[in-house]
């Protein structure tokens, strides 16, 4: 038996969510401060660490109200350590330091990529050996999971992430910010016609984005030179294409060669249709996330945060964050 509260800071969401029992969710609050960092075109961490700091009494306040729980019935405090923003993790690690302090229960310092790779255990059953692929704004990487809570990287991007490389085609293509999910639609509104170059494949379980990338930047630019338009549906469309086969045949591979009983599909990106059509290709079958719980909440923070709280994997009061850190 287990209440959990966690706090998940690590970008521009504050979230505080209680989980009972590895999979009750009684709340799961997230204020988001997107509509804030869109006029800038990305995160300014600056602003996203202040806006932290003035709303997390907030949050927490509204999570023990929707859960109907006095902070007496909390077992444990579980946060993100890392990775992320600096200044964004100082506010969730503080909070959590003092909740676990005053309540005198222990602290659970939690791997932001954990989180997401346990958000598949809320709602399903994680059946080992898996593969988790980890698709987000930060990573992209292939992780071999022997057990519960045991990680081995086997595949890593040698350049940006995916979600990175989806946010810089449509910051030039002068979409909103984050550009992922406007892509995504825009996607599945246009065909694939403009030619773009695929990724070598030499073999490995790791993946590069920037040549895609590059070539995207570099069609808008020679379009803009000559005043043509583009066609921006399909553009994305051809983009999309190519990052998620890139994506998908990799994972199935890996899955095939390590025997894996289920390919786990985490962070952000996971929302992507596009990548949830190409899984859905796959002998070994995937899972993915709800999609409230594909971007970053704290309740995938609870999830991961609950089986290391059975395993008694507790941090001590002393712990710092790690903007920068191996899962
Ligand atoms: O996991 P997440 O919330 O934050 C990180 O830990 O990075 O992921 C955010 C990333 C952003 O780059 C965003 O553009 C991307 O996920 N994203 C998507 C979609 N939804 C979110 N990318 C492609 N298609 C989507 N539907
Ligand atoms: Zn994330």
């Amino acid at each position: 038996m287990s209440t959990i509260l966690a706090i998940e800071s690590s970008c521009d969401e504050m979230s505080v969510a209680i989980l009972r029992n590895e999979k009750e969710l009684l709340a799961n609050v997230v204020a988001s401060q997107i509509d804030i960092h869109k006029q800038y075109g990305g995160v300014v961490p600056e602003i996203a660490s202040r806006k932290h700091v003035e709303c997390v009494s907030a949050v927490l306040r509204e999570a023990l109200r929707q859960a109907n729980i006095t902070p007496q019935d909390i077992d444990a405090i579980a946060v993100t350590k890392g990775p992320g923003l600096v200044g964004s993790l100082h506010v969730g690690m503080q909070e959590a330091k003092t909740l676990a302090l005053a309540l005198n229960v222990p602290l659970i310092g939690v791997h932001h990529i954990a989180g997401h790779i346990y958000a598949n255990n809320l709602e399903n059953t994680i059946h080992y050996p898996a593969l988790a692929l980890v698709v987000s704004g930060g990573h992209t990487e292939l992780v071999y999971m022997r057990d519960e809570f045991q990680f081995e990287v086997i595949g890593t991007t040698f350049d940006d992430a995916i979600g990175e490389a989806y946010d810089k085609v449509g910051r030039v293509l002068h979409l909103p910010y984050p550009g992922g999910p406007v892509l995504d639609k825009m996607a599945h509104e246009g065909e694939v016609t403009y030619d773009l170059p695929r990724p070598l494949d030499d073999g490995s379980y790791n993946f590069s984005f920037s040549g895609l990338k590059s070539a995207v930047i570099n069609l808008k630019h020679n379009a803009d030179q000559r005043h043509e338009e583009i066609r921006g549906n399909d553009l994305a469309a051809s983009f999309q294409e190519v990052a998620m086969d890139t994506i998908s045949s990799k994972a199935i591979k890996a899955a095939r060669d390590l025997g894996v009983k289920e390919i786990i599909v985490a962070g952000g990106v996971s929302a992507n249709k596009g990548l949830r059509e190409k899984m859905a290709n796959s002998e070994i079958p995937a899972i993915f996330p709800p999609m409230k719980y594909c971007t970053d909440n704290a309740a995938m923070i609870a999830a991961a945060g609950s089986v290391m709280y059975r395993h008694k994997m507790f941090s001590s009061l002393d712990i710092s964050v790690k903007p920068d850190f191996d899962l």
